[in-house]
C-alpha cells in the first residue's frame, strides 16, 4: 500500500510543477502569478478541492505523445470565497502557454456543469495563448462547448472572468459571455486579431497595450468592467463583487451584519444640487450619503461616466445602483451610457438584487454621431431592461428628468415600486428653454424686448412644470423627500418590497433591441 500512495503522490507532485521550473520563473519574470497561486490567493484558506489533476491531453499530432504534463494546461475545482462554495479554474501558462485542447477544455466544461449542478458561481482565470494549434478543430469545438455552457449558465449562476495574460481570437467570447471581465494592467491583452495581422491587412500600427489593453478595454471599448494594477488586487475586487450577489438566480443576495444606522440622516445632502438648473455635481456623493458607509462599489467606472452603475447596500441588503452623472455630458443618456446601464440592470434582475436609480437627466444626447450610430435601438436596451425587470425599483429624482429620458430611468410607467423626487427636481417633457422657445415661436418673433419676454415665459414655465408637485399631484412620484430623508425611506421600502412578487407573461424569451 505504501509504495502506491508513494506513486500517487509522485504523480501528484508532477502535476503540481506544471511546465517546470524554468516556465514557472519565466511566469514570474513578468510579473505574473502562476494558475495555482492565484487559486491559492483567491479563495479561502485550504479550500481548494481539485478535479482532473493528472489528465493528460490525448494528441498524436507534431509529437505531441512525447509531451504530456499532468493537468493539461489549466487547474480546475471549487473551494470557497467568504464561507461560500465557489468554482474556478485558471489556465497555466506554462504547460503548452495556457492553450486550449480537447481535453483542457473538458476539465473546464467539468466545473461548469457542476456549478450548474449545484448553483454556485464560476470564476475563470484567464492566461492563454488560445487554440492549441497542434490539436486543430478540436481545439475550436473545445472552445464552442465552453460557449455554449457560458451562454446557458447566463442568468443562472454568476460568472466573472479575470484576464491575467493574452485572450486573443475566439478565446475572447468566453469571456465576453460572462457578467463581468476583469482586466490586469500591463500583463493582460485582449483582442480579436493581434497588432501584426491588423498591419497586414489594413495598414494600421498599434501596440499591444493601445489595442487591447486594460485601460483601453476598460475606458475605450467599454469590453471589460475592471481595470485592476496587480492580480491580486483583481481577485481581491473579486472576492468583494461575489459578496453582493447570490449563488444562483433562485437564492436571494446574502444580507450582512449592518453597521451603519438606518436612521442616518446626512444633512449635507441638502448642499448637494446646485440651486442653477445648469451646474454640475458628483452623483456619487448623492449616492454615497444615502447608502450604506462605504459599500459602494461601482462598475465599470471607466466607461460612459455620465451614468454610474454599481454594487451597494442599504441596511446590510444589497441593491445594484444605476446614475446619471451631471458632472459629465450634464447626465444625458447616450448609445454608450444606456448600454452600460441595461447590461447591468439586466444583471441585478436576473440574479434578484435590487435596484435604485438616481436620476438627473437632461433628456438624449443630440447629434448625428448619435442618429447614426442608432441610438434609437440602443436607447431602447435601457428603456427594455427596466421594463422587463421584476427586481424591487426605487426611483430618486434630485433634479432633472426630462422627456423620454424620464420615461426611460425607472419611472412608475415603466414598473418601479417607489418613485420619488427631491424638492430640487424638474420633471417635464424638456427643458424650459427650449419648451418655451417652441411654444412662443411666433410671440417672440413680435416682442418689442424678445430677451426679457423670453426670461418671463422660461418663469412662468419653470413654476408650472420645473417642480416635483405637478408630478406629485398626478402619483407619477409617491413623495417628495428633503434630501436627508432619502436613506431612512429607502431602507423601510426596502423591507416593504422584500416580499414582492411579480410574475412576466410567459415566454421563451423576449426579443431585446441589440
Ligand atoms: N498552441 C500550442 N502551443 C502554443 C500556442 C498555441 N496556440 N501558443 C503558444 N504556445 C506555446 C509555445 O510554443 C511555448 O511553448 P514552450 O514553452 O514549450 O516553448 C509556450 O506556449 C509559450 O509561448 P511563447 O510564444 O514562448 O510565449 P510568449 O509569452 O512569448 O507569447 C503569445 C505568448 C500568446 C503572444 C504567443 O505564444 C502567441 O502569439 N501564440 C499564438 C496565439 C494564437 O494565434 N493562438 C491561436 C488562435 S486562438
Amino acid at each position: 500500500m505504501e509504495d502506491k500512495i508513494d506513486e500517487l503522490r509522485e504523480l501528484r507532485e508532477e502535476a503540481l510543477q506544471g511546465g517546470g521550473e524554468e516556465r514557472i520563473e519565466a511566469q514570474h519574470d513578468k510579473g505574473k502569478m502562476t494558475a495555482r497561486e492565484r487559486i491559492d490567493y483567491f479563495l479561502d484558506d485550504g479550500t481548494f478541492n481539485e478535479f482532473d489533476q493528472l489528465r493528460t491531453h490525448r494528441s498524436h499530432n507534431f509529437g505531441m505523445e512525447e509531451k504530456q504534463v499532468k493537468g493539461d494546461g489549466v487547474v480546475t475545482g471549487y473551494g470557497e470565497v467568504n464561507g461560500r462554495k465557489t468554482f474556478v479554474f485558471a489556465h497555466d501558462f506554462t504547460v503548452f502557454g495556457g492553450s486550449l485542447g480537447e481535453v483542457f477544455a473538458e476539465k473546464v466544461c467539468k466545473v461548469m456543469d457542476k456549478a450548474m449542478e449545484v448553483g454556485a458561481p464560476v470564476i475563470g482565470l484567464n492566461d492563454s495563448a488560445g487554440a492549441r494549434i497542434q490539436e486543430g478543430v478540436s481545439s475550436l469545438a473545445g472552445y464552442a462547448e465552453i460557449f455554449r455552457r457560458n451562454t446557458e449558465a447566463s442568468g443562472v449562476i454568476p460568472q466573472i472572468s479575470a484576464i491575467m495574460g493574452p485572450c486573443a481570437g475566439g478565446a475572447v467570447y468566453s469571456p465576453a459571455i460572462t457578467d463581468f471581465i476583469f482586466m490586469v494592467e500591463d500583463t493582460s491583452h485582449m483582442f480579436i486579431t493581434g497588432p501584426d495581422v491588423i498591419e497586414t491587412v489594413t495598414g494600421e500600427q498599434v501596440t499591444f497595450e493601445e489595442l487591447g489593453g486594460a485601460k483601453t478595454h476598460e475606458s475605450t471599448s467599454g469590453v471589460s468592467h475592471f481595470s485592476e494594477p496587480s492580480e491580486k488586487e483583481a481577485l481581491d475586487d473579486i472576492r468583494r463583487l461575489l459578496s453582493y450577489v447570490p449563488q444562483n438566480n433562485v437564492e436571494d443576495p446574502p444580507r450582512v451584519e449592518p453597521w451603519d444606522d438606518p436612521e442616518r440622516r446626512d444633512e449635507e445632502l441638502t448642499n448637494v444640487v446646485p440651486d442653477e438648473p445648469k451646474k454640475p455635481y458628483d452623483m456619487t456623493r448623492v449616492i454615497d450619503g444615502v447608502v450604506d458607509e462605504d459599500s459602494f462599489f461601482e462598475v465599470q467606472e471607466g466607461y460612459a461616466k455620465n451614468m454610474v452603475v454599481g454594487f451597494a447596500r442599504l441596511d446590510g441588503r444589497s441593491v445594484g445602483v444605476v446614475a446619471n452623472q451631471p458632472r459629465v455630458n450634464a447626465g444625458t443618456l447616450d448609445i454608450e451610457a444606456s448600454e452600460k446601464a441595461a447590461r447591468f440592470v439586466r444583471f441585478c434582475d436576473s440574479f434578484n438584487i435590487p435596484i435604485t436609480t438616481f436620476v438627473d437627466v437632461p433628456g438624449f444626447m443630440p447629434g448625428t454621431d448619435q442618429e447614426h450610430g442608432g441610438i434609437i435601438r440602443h436607447g431602447a436596451k435601457l428603456l427594455y431592461a427596466y421594463s422587463e425587470a421584476t427586481v424591487p425599483l426605487m426611483t430618486v429624482i434630485t433634479r432633472k428628468a426630462y422627456g423620454g429620458a424620464y420615461d426611460v430611468m425607472a419611472s412608475k410607467h415603466i414598473g418601479a415600486d417607489v418613485n420619488y423626487a427631491w424638492p430640487t427636481a424638474e420633471i417635464a417633457v424638456m427643458g424650459p428653454k427650449g419648451a418655451v422657445n417652441i411654444l412662443y415661436d411666433d410671440e417672440l418673433a413680435e416682442a418689442e424686448d424678445p430677451e426679457a419676454r423670453r426670461e418671463e415665459l422660461i418663469d412662468e414655465y419653470r413654476d408650472q412644470f420645473a417642480n416635483p408637485y405637478t408630478v406629485a399631484d398626478l402619483g407619477y412620484v409617491d413623495d417628495v423627500l428633503e434630501p436627508q430623508d432619502t436613506r431612512p425611506r429607502l431602507i423601510d421600502d426596502l423591507e416593504m418590497l422584500s416580499s414582492k412578487r411579480d410574475e412576466q407573461p410567459d415566454k421563451k424569451h423576449g426579443n431585446i433591441p441589440l
